[in-house]
Parts: C-alpha cells; sequence; structure tokens
C-alpha cells in the first residue's frame, strides 16, 4: 500500500507534512541544548543545513509505509512548535511512537495533543494494534506525555542506552487497541518508583 502523510487535526494544533520552508525553524527549534539532552538520535549541536534533507526524506519514508513524520503546527498563529512521528514494523501492526518540542512551548500541552492524534492515527487509519514509545527516567515530561495519551507503563530497561557517555535507565509505555482505559497518573508514578527504587 502506497501511503502519503496525511494532515490531522486536533483541537489547538495541526499535524501537517514539514515543507522545505520549515528547514531554518527546526534548525532553530531543534538546536536548544535541552531539546536533544533527551532524544538519542538528535544531534547536538545541530548541524547547520541537516533539517532540509530531513524534511526530504519524509515522503519516500512514509510512501512505503514505513515512517510518518509530522509538524506539530499551532492553529491560532500557524507557528511550527515540533515534530511528531510513528515507525512502524508492519509485521507486527506496531508502531513506535517519538516527539520533540520547542522549549518556548513546553507544558502546554501541545505534545500529548499531538500525541492522542496520531495514535488515533495509527489505529483507526493504519489498524494499528499496538502503539510503544520509551523515554529516559529523568524525563517525565515525557512519561506524562504518554500517560495523557493513554498508554500504559510497562517497566523499566536498566542502562539501555548510552547518551554523553552516560547509560541511561529507559521507561517503556504502551497502548493496545484494545486497552479500555488510562492509567491514573498517581497510578503510573506509583508503579514507576516501584521500579526505580
Ligand atoms: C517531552 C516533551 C516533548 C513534552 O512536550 P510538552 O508539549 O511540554 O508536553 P505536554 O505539555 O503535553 O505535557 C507535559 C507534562 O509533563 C509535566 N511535566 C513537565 N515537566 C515535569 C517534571 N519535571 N516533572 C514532572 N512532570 C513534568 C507537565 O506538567 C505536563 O503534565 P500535566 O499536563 O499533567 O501538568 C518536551 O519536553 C520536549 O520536547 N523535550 C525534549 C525532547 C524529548 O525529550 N522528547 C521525548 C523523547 S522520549
Amino acid at each position: 500500500m502506497i501511503w502519503c502523510i496525511p494532515t490531522l487535526k486536533a483541537e489547538r494544533t495541526h499535524l501537517r507534512p514539514f515543507t522545505p520552508a520549515d528547514a531554518p525553524e527546526v534548525e532553530l527549534l531543534a538546536g536548544a541544548p535541552e531539546v536533544s539532552d533527551t532524544m538519542l538520535g538528535m544531534p547536538h549541536p545541530y548541524p547547520p543545513g541537516a533539517a532540509a534533507p530531513w524534511i526530504a526524506n519524509h515522503a519516500e519514508r512514509a510512501a512505503d509505509g514505513g515512517e510518518f513524520h509530522w509538524a506539530i503546527v499551532r492553529k491560532a498563529d500557524g507557528r511550527l512548535l515540533g515534530a511528531i512521528r510513528l515507525t512502524i514494523t508492519t509485521r507486527h501492526a506496531r508502531d513506535d511512537l517519538g516527539y520533540w518540542l520547542g522549549i518556548s512551548y513546553w507544558n502546554q500541552g501541545y505534545t500529548s495533543e499531538a500525541a492522542r492524534c496520531v495514535i488515533a492515527f495509527g489505529f483507526d487509519e493504519l489498524r494499528l494494534h499496538r502503539v510503544q514509545a520509551g523515554c529516559m527516567t529523568r524525563n517525565p515530561a515525557s512519561a506524562r506525555v504518554m500517560e495523557k495519551a493513554g498508554m500504559r507503563f510497562e517497566g523499566i530497561a536498566r542502562g539501555y542506552l548510552k547518551k554523553h557517555d552516560h547509560f541511561e535507565d529507559i521507561a517503556t509505555y504502551a497502548r493496545l487497541r484494545t486497552d479500555p482505559s488510562l492509567l491514573r497518573k498517581d497510578e503510573a508514578r506509583e508503579l514507576m518508583r516501584g521500579v526505580t527504587e
């Protein structure tokens, strides 16, 4: 099946394909050390000129159904806020979710809204069975995004990734199409505390 990246409409944001004109803003937003610090694949300093080929690659990645990247754009003023992606493993009807947002837009609920939107796309349009994501345990904002998107805490892989010469513990969250309801915030915190202590 051939896929293109659809525009998805959430309450306060649109998720749309990136365009070449977004490249300078991507470099500015993703270039902040605070953004790259808790991401594995984000280089820092962000290499000048790297956003354009990254964006140019998106259509091809989506065409075979393998990966969907969206620009998170604020409806009110059209500002580019950040990015969200789904990476599909077709054989297992599963996808991995990833996201980042420019610092000045943090803690306003934008990523949680975007995550709920792409998860719905994954279940409804791509007919996926499982959506999963992981975050460093020192990244509670990302853990909270996953909780607010209805994903359940599944456990911690200790020393799973190496970043800046440190091994990072990774908390894994997932949601199945068949999951009935969200895990309460205090329940998830309790579970996570139980594993890390
Ligand atoms: C993770 C990230 C995308 C979150 O984006 P965001 O738009 O700020 O997320 P939201 O506003 O939707 O939700 C953030 C939640 O985390 C909470 N939070 C933020 N910092 C926190 C902290 N230090 N401790 C506990 N909770 C925290 C917020 O209060 C909010 O929860 P609430 O709505 O229940 O109050 C953003 O911080 C980011 O881009 N970080 C750098 C890149 C990154 O880490 N990407 C994810 C890799 S796994």
